[in-house]
């Protein structure tokens, strides 16, 4: 497994971290198998948020792993913040709570990165800044970041934030492509010109901010893996192909595909199958060439111009 560098934080994580939005289903021993079999792999760094199974995922986590000092400086742990039942909660008072929760469930005294989950309309930059500044000076957090922000919302954090913002979440797969599809559809009149981020890829690859995927095997808004699915089979006949040139399994392409742009991307993949995660972890040792990049891009149903 290949390291990446956070943004320009200096922390080297593995370039595929497991997210555990749905550890909650899992019994203790499950969980604990999945936990290690990532660690076997050399997949550190594991995505959480306060949110995820109700905090279950968090708690089950903590109890799987059986958390101590020795146990957590291994990993790298990422929760997330700021989604609250109807509505979205940036105020300061509620990051603290949140993080104090996570805390709490993961059994740690310390967050590596805390990521602001979904923009908050009301959010007051200062508010956020006042909470990092204490969560930074109290060593609860070490690294913070966003999740679905556009540029302009990134910015205008910053004029308040004083700490640098890492990464950013961002929904990306092979079938859910709108940051590429703007970018190589410059002042077209069809749909895939419409910018719908802002101009988030170009402006994470200036800024030095690591995008990570998520849902890297999702076509749409969680209506399905794309792999195997029955509405797609030319791209899963060249999903098959590819993998049998490269010798890893098609999800093991889907993210080779997401790694070989250059844009330096972690994704955040949601298995808790054991066989699936070993297989995947295998992108990272295949390196896409520029034709078969564009080839899966087209056969996902994208059109050049
Ligand atoms: N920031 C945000 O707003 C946001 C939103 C959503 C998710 N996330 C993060 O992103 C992570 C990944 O999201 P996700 O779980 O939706 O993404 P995913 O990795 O695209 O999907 C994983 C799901 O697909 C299933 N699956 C079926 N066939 C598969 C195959 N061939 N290869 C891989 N998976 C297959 C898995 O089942 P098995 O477990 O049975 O393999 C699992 O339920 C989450 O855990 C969370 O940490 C963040």
């Amino acid at each position: 497994m290949k390291k990446l560098e956070l943004g320009k934080s200096g922390l080297q994580v593995s370039e595929i971290s497991l997210g555990c939005m749905r550890m909650d289903q899992l019994s203790v021993q499950e969980a604990n198998r999945v936990i290690q079999n990532a660690l076997d792999l050399n997949i550190d760094m594991f995505d959480h948020a306060d949110i995820y199974g109700k905090g279950r995922s968090e708690e089950i986590f903590a109890e799987a792993i059986q958390m101590s000092p020795s146990v957590r400086e291994q990993m790298v742990i990422q929760t997330k913040c700021g989604i609250r039942d109807g509505f979205f909660d940036f105020s300061k008072e509620h990051i603290l709570s949140s993080v104090e929760g996570s805390l709490k469930r993961l059994k740690t005294d310390y967050i590596d990165i805390l990521l602001l989950h979904r923009p908050d309309t009301l959010v007051e930059p200062e508010e956020v800044a006042a909470a990092f500044d204490e969560l930074k000076q109290s060593g609860k957090v070490r690294h913070f970041g966003v999740s679905n922000h556009n540029p302009s919302q990134i910015e205008l954090l910053k004029k308040n934030v004083k700490q640098d913002l890492i990464a950013n979440q961002l929904q990306l797969s092979m079938m859910f492509t709108p940051m590429i599809d703007a970018g190589l559809n410059v002042n077209m009149e069809h749909d895939p010109a419409i910018v719908r981020d802002g101009g988030i890829l170009d402006y994470s690859r200036l800024h030095d901010m690591t995008i990570q995927p998520w849902s890297p095997f999702q076509h749409g808004f969680f209506e399905g893996v794309f792999i195997d699915h029955e509405k797609f089979p030319q791209l899963n006949e060249k999903l098959q192909e590819f993998a049998d040139r490269h010798q890893v399994t098609k999800s093991a392409i889907a993210i080779a595909w997401i790694l070989r742009h250059p844009a330096n991307m972690q994704p955040i993949v949601g298995t808790m199958n054991q066989e699936r995660l070993t297989n995947i972890a295998k992108a990272t040792e295949v390196t896409l060439s520029r034709e078969e990049w564009y080839e899966l891009y087209r056969v996902a149903g994208n059109k050049l111009p």
